[in-house]
């Protein structure tokens, strides 16, 4: 039965793949480099940082001799590795890609780079006239080897080339043919030692080497070459070569992009002894949320120290836009903010935000959160606030990102790398900005004197001794994990913050596990999800010994009512006074309501990655997924 309705299903995916635009390359990675040794290793070397931005299928190609030689492969970066290792490609000056599609298979014949004539291009984005550029190109004799818009680039190029016109001159005129978002690197067969490239949308940063230069969607791409890295502007392109890289800017002026110094620990992409990267940041959470935490507020006097450029007081509401993780950890901070500075709060999803009309208005603080700074709609929301005039504050991760530029304040997270697909250290990093920030609001509101200030400020300091404790329960989630992966479907509830909590635990199950799981604010329980309570469905339960703690266990005994087995998340305080009849309690650390959802966060993403384990699913890279969803 069930196969029967899957495949009635991709019959219907494969006709809308048809009638629709094509086979479109939304998010990817791309790296370039003009070597002075063979660079086709190292272009794998970099594929494999840029893995993140998806793994459907990779390619890389090498100017050899006057002429252009690729090798792809659909599938994750091993499958290219190993057509590398039957077929090695020699060539000094290269590109690579890695890439992720919404639409149609993601087959060699559509995996970059593509190839037309004298060109090779490797693309991140979306060329939104193609169907418009691929008539034309067809009427002028040209065929297409591919369903991609990024073909047209190549053809384009290649055609233009064919006037006679130069290198840089033909790129230009096929730029400014150009609708959409792009980041693009450019092979020229002839032209050895020359790279092109150009940025209209998704990021792209110039690494400067030892006689050798790099282009890249990222300074981690690029972390193991170079350390020197130029971030390129919306509409710039630029020309490298050995001796360096001009860049140009939407006029055809050259210009400057400044050099900076990428500190080591922003390209350090290690699992150490850990088997995922997951496991590791999961762990590295009470080091990283130390990290956050001494960002935002002076351990001496135990004040907050929130950088200048937004006067804290000076709002009458914060709208959050962000998505995934990033927008429960906005919701929880919705929770924080609302209850100690009596300052309303949306939360919103970047994606129905930015095609509504919102009612916002520029005595509003807008803040994006988003680990990469690089989502798509959550910086056209961003945008949209501009566009209503309100001040605009960036909690990122990537610092450099397109976010964190166009923010009027940036408070970054300072967690770290985080390379696992499913977020963990960036969403309690998040949590700990979010936290401080709701006690220097409330402080700058006047809600709260100094002395009180103080005390939270103290509560928050001792956040990363508590979640390395709550780390400590791993042993017990394992052997919760056993019975969880045997589950079709999973509930998860909690009440205040907790409910957004349960949204996590579900979010991160479902993302890695593929086991399908539901968050819900429990009071919602019986207007629905009750229906779904069985023997067969563990409810995980999210309820430190709180305000809600009555509610929730009331809730607790109405599942088990129903013979629902119940996993109950506690503290001491809590585990004590649980209704009778839990499958399983776990006690987390006693800590104070104000840090329990970063304490209450590591036993949930530890359940979620323990039945991935268990389920033998692929941890770090899950299915159809992507780490940083560049395009809308
Ligand atoms: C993707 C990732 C999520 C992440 C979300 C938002 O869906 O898989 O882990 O929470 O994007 O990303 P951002 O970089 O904006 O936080």
């Amino acid at each position: 039965m069930l196969k029967a309705s899957h495949a009635i299903f991709a019959g219907k995916l494969g006709r809308v793949a048809v009638a629709g635009r094509g086979i479109r390359t939304f998010m990817c990675g791309i790296i370039a480099i003009v070597g002075k040794a063979p660079v086709a290793e190292r272009l794998v070397e970099s594929l494999k940082r840029l893995e993140y931005r998806g793994y459907d299928s990779a390619g890389v190609a090498a100017e050899v001799d006057g002429k252009l030689e690729r090798r792809r492969a659909p599938g994750k970066l091993k499958a290219l590795e190993a057509v590398l290792a039957d077929h090695p490609l020699p060539g000094t000056t290269g590109v690579g890609h890695t890439r992720w599609a919404t639409h149609g298979a993601p087959t060699e014949a559509n995996a970059h780079p593509h190839i037309s004539g004298r060109v090779a291009v490797v693309h991140n984005g979306i060329i939104e006239n193609f169907a418009e550029l691929k008539a034309e190109l067809i009427a002028a004799g040209r065929t297409f080897e591919s369903e991609t818009d990024t073909e047209v680039v190549a053809q384009l190029l290649d055609s233009e080339l064919a006037t006679g016109l130069a290198p840089l001159d033909a790129f230009k005129a096929t730029l400014d043919r150009l609708r959409g978002a792009y980041a693009l690197g450019v092979l020229i067969g002839g032209e050895q030692g020359v790279v092109l490239g150009a940025r209209q949308g998704p990021p792209l940063a110039i690494g400067y080497g030892d006689g050798e230069m790099f282009l890249g969607s990222d300074g981690l791409a690029l972390g193991p070459f170079t350390n020197r890295i130029a971030y390129l502007q919306d509409g710039d392109h630029v020309l490298l070569d050995h001796s360096g890289a001009r860049v140009f800017d939407e006029s055809g002026a050259e210009v400057n992009r400044p050099i900076k110094v990428l500190a080591a620990s922003s390209v350090m992409m290690e699992k150490g002894n850990y088997r995922h990267f997951m496991e590791k940041e999961i762990h590295d959470q009470p080091e990283g949320c130390q990290h956050t935490i001494a960002a935002y507020v002076n351990p001496l006097s135990s004040l907050t120290a929130f950088p200048g450029g937004v006067d804290l007081a000076g709002f009458s509401r914060i709208q959050i836009v962000a998505c995934g993780t990033s927008y429960i950890a906005g919701m929880i901070g919705k929770y924080l903010i609302e209850q100690l500075a009596d300052l309303p709060v949306d939360v919103e999803i970047a994606s129905e935000f930015r095609y509504r009309s919102p009612a916002v208005h520029k005595d509003t603080l807008a803040i994006a959160m988003s680990q990469s700074g690089e989502t798509a709609d959550t910086l056209a929301a961003f945008r949209l606030c501009k566009l209503k005039g309100m001040k605009l504050a960036a909690v990122v991760n990537a610092t450099e990102s397109t976010i964190a530029r166009e923010a009027d304040v940036t408070w970054p997270i300072h967690c770290g790398v985080e390379i696992g697909v499913a977020s963990t250290k960036a969403f309690t990093a998040q949590v700990c900005v979010l936290t401080a920030l709701a006690i220097a609001i409330a402080k700058a509101r006047g809600r709260i004197d100094e002395a009180e200030e103080q005390r939270l400020v103290k509560i928050l300091l001792g956040a990363p001794r508590l979640i390395a404790e709550a780390i400590g329960l791993e042993e017990a989630v394992k052997s919760v994990a056993i019975e969880v992966a045997k589950a079709r479907d999973v509930l998860y509830l909690g009440r205040g913050p907790m409910s957004a909590l349960a949204l996590e635990g579900a979010l991160k199950l479902k993302e890695i596990s593929y086991i399908h799981a539901e968050g819900y604010a429990a009071g919602e329980l019986k207007h629905g999800p009750i229906a779904l309570v069985d023997e067969a469905t563990p409810i995980i339960i999210l309820a430190p010994y709180d305000s809600y703690f009555e509610k929730s266990a009331s809730n607790m005994s109405e599942v088990m009512a129903r013979g629902g087995p119940v996993v109950f998340i506690t503290d001491p305080d809590g585990a004590r006074h649980a209704p009778v009849g839990a499958r399983v309690v776990m006690t987390a650390p006693p800590c104070d309501p104000l840090i329990a959802p970063l304490v209450m966060a590591a036993p949930i993403q530890l359940l979620a990655y323990h039945v991935a384990v268990l389920k033998g699913a692929d941890v770090d890279q899950p299915r159809n997924l992507a780490k940083s969803v560049t395009v809308e």
